[in-house]
């Protein structure tokens, strides 16, 4: 999605613009530009493209010269990507970047046009926010934006400079994150820390209609309704090099590394005594005991470890645990009591379906669980209760620490909620804690063991159109995350399914030599999977099977095998992830795809 920065301090702001935007390319974008205070007047410089289109356009046409400005990276909503809807975007006396989408925007043009404001350039909301601004600026920028902000509908954040206002700049959030950094006599504005991070790692985080004003290195506050505000400084806890790849050629494998340290650094706060103790969260086993239903909601690959929780936690605690994806929950009057736990799994915490299921489920009286791993993110400070995950900053856009840890978290809870339910004893609860405590080295292992495997058979995948991941049980759970992992970054057309519902119409499908990846670490269903993995074997797909050690299973029956150590079948998502993502990662590699920033896709999906 769209990223803001902006800058006011003694650097040469173009540069700093572009390299804070460049933090924030893992958003997704389509275009690209800049607006800066040369000698008073704003200059511009945009395009459609990457920013290093942006950056040759400015060594071509030159670079705006100054001290103070704001910058964007656009993802298309309202108009394709062009030269013309790529932000800034200007009134007469007012250009601004925006992020988010301005619901009401047709209404307001139309308020405009009928107003003699016939200056439209391009297709996007953003220009009617823009001139907007200039038709109530009376020389006053905080009354002008509190007045447009009344009239605006949506969620979004803005960064605005005024022409008449030199040297400064104006940034307001309406549910769009947005945050101010603090460094040495200079400020900043970003849509996120880690665009920051290199200059300063103390920073704001804008709340809902809140003003700031940046000018002369430092930064005041306001509200919607103009009181003056002080605010909190916070510190990011994680430094540039977190936020950089340290060596590995794309953050997606990067992250895929930092696994057994992030699982670690969400578990071992979260044990004491060798049980599970969520209460620093306010998750204790009285709150827990008191629960009947549990509905897990999420999008994506969060879902996806919201599936991994629902078997979890049914089969020990024997709750009846409901998943369902954000948007088609929030649209299905779902039924609620408050007996009932809504859990809401979230990286960015800043997702639009899922923060408006958190608005939904409030005043159902069921309570609500965020699982979220950006520190005061939007969902975050709405739940009722939070298990923040800490994975450090996810930076690819494909997701594969971050469902790890909520894998992990997943765990802790399902322990917890059983022991709470008297379904497991302290002594078995400790015995599955421990186990859980000994995943990061596994993952270690794992990833030591099957890396060159994986790069290996995944280029036996790159001339496929299409592909199935099957599985059961448990391995169907993951199968789904394999799936999403392996075409999002491939562009291989995937699915995941059933491995007993194949033969009810999807079999058809295989043909001589199609790629069939098969998740068969449930020694309790391995029978049954091995039966599937044959069916389609003589059918011709080429049988890729994701195994345990021991499986008894040979070359007749699969064309590769990828063997991961063998734990107990509960815990086993959490090594098979392995084998799954570095599938995706080396397909998307020998395909020569972008694997950091996939095409079409955003990091953060903060429109509906
Ligand atoms: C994962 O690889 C995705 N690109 C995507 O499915 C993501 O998990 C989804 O958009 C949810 O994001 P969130 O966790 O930030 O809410």
């Amino acid at each position: 999605m769209c990223g803001i920065v902006g800058y006011v301090g003694p650097r040469d702001c173009s540069d700093v613009l572009v390299s804070a935007l460049t933090k924030l390319e893992y958003r997704g974008y389509d275009s690209a530009g800049i607006a800066v205070f040369e000698n008073g007047k704003i200059e511009v410089a945009k395009t459609k493209g990457r920013l290093s289109d942006l950056k040759e356009k400015m060594e071509r046409e030159g670079k705006p010269q100054g001290h103070a400005g704001i910058g964007h990276t656009r993802w298309a909503t309202h108009g394709e990507p062009s030269d013309v809807n790529s932000h800034p975007h200007s009134g007469r006396r007012v250009t601004i970047v925006h992020n988010g989408i301005i619901e009401n925007y047709k209404q307001l043009k139309q308020f405009l046009l009928e107003n003699e404001r016939d200056e439209f350039l391009s297709d996007t909301d953003t220009e009617v926010v823009a001139q907007l601004l200039d038709f109530y600026y009376d020389g006053n920028p905080i009354r002008c934006i509190r007045k447009v902000l009344h009239e605006l509908r949506g969620s979004f954040a803005l960064g605005i400079v005024f022409a008449d206002r030199p040297e400064t700049v104006y940034a307001v959030r309406c549910e769009s994150p947005l945050i101010v950094g603090q460094g040495q006599g200079e400020v900043f504005i970003a849509s996120d820390v880690p665009a920051i991070i290199k200059y300063t790692k103390d920073y704001y985080l804008l709340e809902q209609g809140e003003i700031a004003v940046l000018k002369n290195g430092a930064v005041q506050f306001c509200t919607l309704h103009g009181r003056m505000l002080e605010k909190e400084l916070k510190t990011a806890d994680f430094d540039e090099d977190s936020a950089e790849k340290g060596g590995y050629p794309h953050f997606m494998i990067k992250e895929i590394h930092e696994q057994p340290t992030a699982v670690k650094t969400t578990i071992t706060p979260r044990i004491e005594g060798g049980m599970p103790n969520l209460s620093e969260c306010g998750i204790t086993p009285e709150v827990l005991e008191g629960f009947n239903n549990i509905f897990i909601v999420a999008c994506g690959t969060a879902m996806h470890a919201g599936m991994v929780g629902k078997y979890v936690i049914e089969k020990l605690a024997r709750v009846s645990v409901t998943v369902d994806i954000a948007s088609e929950f929030r649209y299905r009057d779902p039924l609620l009591t408050p007996d009932d736990l809504v859990i809401i799994i979230s990286q960015s915490g800043e997702t639009a379906d899922s923060k408006a299921v958190l608005n939904l489920v409030k005043g159902t009286g069921a309570k609500t669980l965020a699982i979220v791993n950006v520190k005061g993110s939007s969902i975050a400070r709405e739940a009722d209760m939070v298990i923040y995950t800490h994975a450090g900053p996810e930076i690819a856009v494909a997701s594969t620490k971050a469902y790890m840890v909520q894998l992990s978290v997943m765990y802790l809870l399902a322990f917890e909620m059983a022991y709470a339910k008297g379904r497991i004893d302290d002594e078995e609860c400790k015995r599955l804690t421990l186990e859980l405590v000994r995943i990061p080295e596994v993952i270690q292992h794992t990833i030591d063991r099957i890396e060159n495997v994986c790069r290996y058979v995944s280029t036996k995948l790159i001339t496929a159109d299409s592909l199935l991941y099957i599985g059961r049980g448990l391995d169907y759970a993951l199968s789904m995350e394999g799936s999403l992992k392996l075409k999002e970054i491939s562009y291989i057309h995937s699915e995941s399914y059933a491995a007993g519902e194949l033969k009810h119409g999807t079999i058809s499908l295989i043909t001589d030599g199609m790629p069939v990846i098969a998740v068969a670490t449930q020694n309790s269903l391995f029978e049954k999977t091995l039966s599937n993995i044959k069916e389609v074997k003589a059918r011709g797909a080429m049988a890729i099977v994701i195994c345990d050690q021991k499986a008894d299973i040979g070359f007749d029956c699969a064309n590769y095998i990828i063997r991961i150590p063998q734990i107990s079948e509960m815990l086993m998502p959490m090594v098979a992830t392995i084998p799954m993502q570095l599938l995706a990662y080396y397909t998307s590699v020998n395909k020569g795809n972008d694997v950091d920033k996939p095409r079409n896709l955003a990091k953060s999906v903060t429109v509906e």
